[in-house]
């Protein structure tokens, strides 16, 4: 893919369903009793990995592509599969289905492609294995393939290191099937949209402070979920808004959940022209439309509690600091070392290949902005938010932006680089 500099970006980008919500859709409706029709799923290869899964678990899924209905079997209805279960590159639908698998009547191996065999799974094997599950790495490292051996489960009282959604996910699944109350404790709090969709579904779930806890013994029944459009993948374009002049640019119905709109804060820190239309709200997570416009910006500190808010957001923000006036400091933020690729390194080389003065720290890095960036030849590390990023990086420097495995973008939005030209 080449991308070169653009004069302005106008018009409307109507973006796919949240990638959070649409896992959580499906997972949650097979193991709902009735069908659970979802619209606006995303059907990006995440996502089709979940329902492959499912359906090799028995599940009836029709994916009709605006639409799709689970037809769910309720907690105890799954079957066991022929044969390994594939999650693709997706690390959300790993580390949520052992959750449930540790929990069942059967065995599985669980298992992906090259990243996912790399990423650190001892943080849902470690929670897990207390509450009882039989659970190993089959080449003794802590990652993918996994052996599940399901079986009964007890309720445990956890705090976990990370402020990870997914490590929360898979613990308030297995505590779905668990005897005694389970409850997650997180440094800061992460993504809530397991907590909404199942509380939505029935079970008895709540939160306090940054803690949430499960009663089981609630059936969990099917019901329609309109998936909000994805902040992450919004998130290039009101970057892209922001940074390229001449620009406005409208989104459509986003999802605002404030465990997920760092990005619209940090925005808003560094002088952006970001502004909410028809604030909305569908099965209990918030939307808005989302008006950019071209603006000067200044840099900021990230930090803290916001990091949880904006993680999947950190690379496009990085790369959008380059364009701020004076410093961006990001830090805490050394879960971006185990995401799909290492975001933390391969921002830094690849911003510095742009012509960027970024340093890389222990937990993040410090961005010194107003240098003007180069084109150069850019490897996405089959990354789909690298990819993005530096497409976007790519309409604001000058000469060609050349990004290798751009095809990569297919995980999250498929159709990212049509929706970006026809903004041209
Ligand atoms: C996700 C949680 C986040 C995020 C990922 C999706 C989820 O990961 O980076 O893209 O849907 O729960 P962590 O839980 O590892 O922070």
């Amino acid at each position: 893919m080449v991308i070169t500099k653009a004069a302005g970006l106008h018009g409307e980008v109507c973006v796919p369903g949240d990638k959070s919500v649409s896992h959580r859709s499906v997972m949650f409706g097979s193991i709902a009793k009735g069908t659970t029709k979802i619209s606006h799923y995303l059907q990006g290869a995440d996502c089709l990995s979940t329902i492959s899964c499912f359906r090799k678990m028995g599940i009836e899924i029709e994916n009709q592509r605006d639409t799709v209905l689970v037809h769910g079997r309720g907690l105890r209805g799954l079957k066991g599969p022929d044969g390994a279960l594939d999650c693709g590159n997706s690390g959300t639908t790993t580390r949520l289905i052992s959750g449930i698998l540790a929990a069942q009547n059967f065995d599985v191996v669980l298992t992906g492609d090259d990243s996912i065999q790399k990423r650190p799974m001892k943080r849902i094997m470690e929670p897990l294995t207390l509450m009882g599950a039989r659970i190993r790495s089959l080449r003794d490292n802590g990652c993918a393939p996994l052996e599940i051996a399901g079986g009964p489960l007890r309720g445990i009282d956890y705090t976990s290191k990370v402020a990870s959604a997914q490590v929360k996910s898979a613990i308030l699944l297995a505590g779905l099937y668990a005897e005694g109350d389970t409850k997650v404790t997180e440094p800061f709090i992460s993504r809530n949209h397991s907590e909404i969709m199942l509380k939505y579904f029935g079970a008895d779930v709540r939160t306090e402070g940054t803690a949430v806890l499960l009663h089981p013994g609630s059936t969990l029944e099917g019901r329609p979920i309109s998936v909000p459009g994805d902040i992450s993948s919004a998130a290039y374009f009101i970057c892209a808004g922001l940074m390229v002049p001449n620009s406005e640019i409208f989104l459509p119905s986003v999802g605002i959940n404030p465990t997920r709109d760092g990005i619209l804060k940090v925005c808003q820190a560094m002088g952006g022209k970001v502004t909410l239309l028809h604030e909305d709200s569908g099965c209990g997570e918030p939307t808005a439309d989302i008006l950019v416009q071209s603006s000067s910006l200044h840099g900021t500190v990230i930090e803290g509690a916001l990091i949880p808010t904006l993680i999947d957001e950190l690379p496009m923000i990085a790369a959008m600091a380059c364009f701020a006036d004076g410093e961006t400091v990001i830090r805490d933020a050394a879960e971006l070392k185990v995401k799909e690729s290492n975001r933390l390194e391969v921002m830094v080389r690849g911003l510095t290949a742009m012509g960027a003065h970024v340093t890389e720290t222990e937990d993040g890095m410090i961005i010194h902005g107003g240098r003007p960036l180069h084109g150069a030849e850019i490897d996405s590390h089959l990354d789909h938010r690298i990819a993005m990023t530096f497409a976007v990086a790519g309409l604001c420097a000058d000469g060609e932006t050349r990004i290798k495995g751009a095809e990569c973008v297919n995980i999250s939005y498929p159709e990212f680089y049509g929706d970006l030209k026809r903004l041209i």
